[in-house]
């Protein structure tokens, strides 16, 4: 049977390897809509190849060009956040949620009440909100494919039957690009340097991420809300190879790790086809080249933003939420070079030392923790341009 797939965010680095997985498998998957916040020329030319029903521009700006380019197909063609929110909610075998930041929450949770099974890479509104999705999809039956490598990794290795048995998650990390550096050169890089990830090719904010570890923060408390594991039972180690992407660990001593090459088409077709295995088009794992695997302890002085995961579990939902928003506010300052590298870190510290909020508990309550941390973060910003 076809597989009709909505792909919110087609137009990223997640996107696009969905769609070449689509491209290699006509046989399998069809496109149902395709989504895109302002690029419009990709969109269109996706919109051409894939001939899906839907597609939405989230940015008005550029609808009247997808329309024109698209005048003479079959897409019907939207534009705005109300109208990716509407897309989430359609009828489809697989969401793929693929926008990054918390701009994918409110489609993530639209698709999650719908009952969908929704395979999702878009890791900031399980940061934020992970409780609530959790909850949402108990309720309509959904289900949360994880598509991160490492959560995929987890996924697979999980035995849920078993899960009182495990001593711990493992959280693999690549330490990104300066992971070999001196903690005095990193202040001051640019963020060319921090978007060369050594192993993987990714979109700019997770790059970013990545080399300041709040990747990692974000998937510690991704790891926590998907797999309902208390954090101190979630653990991370470097591991530079990217070979093995996560593990778990029995009481009984057994750990067991998902490998393969560092290749997200992996966990994406993985999500595609479960509860199947299906074929794949991904790089294939060379065993004989594959002798030389380390494993480091985290250095938090050298990544503090990875400590910040345990603080903000510890400390209540809501600082989770606030983690992620000064983040998001203090990595577009440093790609648009606002502000200096060392900056993200000393944003994010000063928005989690300011904050006082109480209890989470339902989704509104997340949008208004999410406004409230992100002006204190500007203003945080702005002050710090000014002087
Ligand atoms: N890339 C990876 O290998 C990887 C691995 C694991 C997890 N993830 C996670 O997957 C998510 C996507 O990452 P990515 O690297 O694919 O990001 P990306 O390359 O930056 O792509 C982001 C996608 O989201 C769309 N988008 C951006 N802002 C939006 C908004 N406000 N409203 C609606 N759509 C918006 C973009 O549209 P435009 O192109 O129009 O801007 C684009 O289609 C992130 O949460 C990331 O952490 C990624």
């Amino acid at each position: 049977m076809i597989k009709d797939i909505v792909i919110l965010g087609s137009t990223g680095s997640i996107g696009e390897q969905t769609l070449d997985i689509v491209r290699n498998f006509q046989d399998k998957y069809c496109v149902k809509a395709l989504t895109a916040n302002k690029s419009a020329e990709k969109l269109v030319a996706q919109a051409r190849e894939f001939n899906p029903e839907y597609v939405v521009i989230g940015d008005g700006e550029y609808y009247n060009f997808v329309k024109e380019e698209l005048s003479g197909t079959k897409c019907k063609v939207f534009s705005g956040k109300e109208e990716i929110n509407n897309i989430a909610e359609i009828e489809c075998d697989v969401v793929v949620a693929a926008i990054v930041g918390f701009a994918g929450l409110e489609p993530v949770y639209k698709a999650i009440s719908k009952g969908r099974k929704v395979a999702i890479a878009n890791k900031e509104p399980l940061v934020a909100a992970g409780h609530i999705l959790i909850d949402l999809a108990k309720k309509s039956g959904a289900n949360i494919l994880p598509v991160d490598s490492e959560h995929n990794a987890i996924f697979q290795c999980l035995e849920k039957k078993h899960k009182d048995f495990v001593r711990r998650i493992i959280l693999t990390a690549s330490g990104g690009p300066f992971l070999n550096w001196d903690i005095d050169d990193i202040k001051n890089v640019n963020p060319e340097q921090a978007i060369a990830h050594p192993n993987w090719s990714m979109g700019a904010k997770i790059s970013v991420d990545s080399a300041t570890m709040m990747n990692k923060a974000l998937e510690v408390i991704e790891a926590y809300h998907l797999f309902a594991m208390p954090f101190d039972k979630i653990d991370v180690v470097i591991h530079p190879q990217s070979i093995i992407h996560s593990m778990v660990e029995y009481l009984d001593g057994s750990v067991l790790a998902q490998m393969g090459a560092p290749d997200m088409r992996t966990p994406i077709v993985y999500a595609l086809g479960w509860p199947e295995r299906v074929d794949g088009i991904s790089k294939k794992l060379d065993i004989f080249n594959m002798n030389d695997l380390q494993f480091i302890k985290p250095d938090y002085n050298k990544f503090p933003l990875l400590k910040k995961a345990y603080d903000c579990l510890e400390a209540g939902q809501a600082y989770c939420i606030a983690l992620n928003s000064a983040n998001e506010i203090a990595v577009e300052a440093f790609l648009n070079r606002e502000i200096d590298y060392s900056e993200i870190n000393s944003c994010v510290e000063y928005v989690l030392n300011y904050i006082d909020i109480g209890n989470v508990s339902a989704i509104d309550d997340v949008i208004e923790y999410d406004l409230y941390s992100r002006e204190i973060a500007k203003k945080y910003l702005s002050a710090r341009k000014s002087k």
